[in-house]
């Protein structure tokens, strides 16, 4: 299925030069957004995943039906203040602005093997930050997925030695 179709391009969103990719029309389509997920499905088969995490709050879209899919669990990357008990966190710098992002410090086992989860990968800052938590925690990275890639913006550079699965590329 060609899933860029359902990808809408806003321009000059949230603000001037920005090229949004807006995924909301892919979610609104059940074949769409079944056949976006059960390719994720598949890529955390063969990876032999034990948990997936995901940033919020668009990979909370992605991962969280593959979780249920799988039967495995679900771990939210949160913006600070969110988690309710003990975190560890991490600065990040956005495509526009900047963050921090934390995660629940019993969240995940040391030595289980996580799948990280997003919309989109960008410059790259989101998926860094979250691979920082994760790693910290004990957790190995076994694989990231995105529904899309900007190439031009180089993200990849900064998961050099990741296995990463992308969807889409523009
Ligand atoms: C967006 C997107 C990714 C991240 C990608 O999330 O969903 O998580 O930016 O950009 P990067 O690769 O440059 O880090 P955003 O921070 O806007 O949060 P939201 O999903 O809560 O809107």
């Amino acid at each position: 299925m060609d899933l860029k179709q359902y990808v809408e391009i806003v321009k000059d969103y949230p603000k001037e030069g920005i090229s949004f990719k807006d995924i909301t029309p892919l979610m609104n389509d059940g074949k769409a957004f079944k056949a976006a997920v059960d390719e994720i499905v598949e890529y955390a088969k063969e990876k032999e995943i034990d948990i997936i995490v995901g940033p919020e709050a668009r990979g909370f879209i992605i991962g969280c039906p593959v979780s249920y899919s799988l039967g495995v669990g679900f771990v939210p990357v949160r913006k600070e203040g969110k988690l309710p008990r003990e975190v560890i966190k991490v600065d990040y710098g956005l495509e526009y602005g900047k963050n921090v992002l934390t995660i629940h410090k019993d969240a995940i086992k040391p030595g289980q093997r996580v799948l990280i989860t997003d919309d989109l990968l960008a410059t790259g800052g989101t998926i860094d930050a979250t691979i920082k938590l994760v790693e910290e925690l004990g957790g190995v990275v076994v694989g990231c997925a995105f529904l899309i890639e900007l190439s031009y913006l180089d993200g990849k550079d900064k998961l050099d030695g990741y296995d990463v699965l992308s969807l889409m590329s523009y």
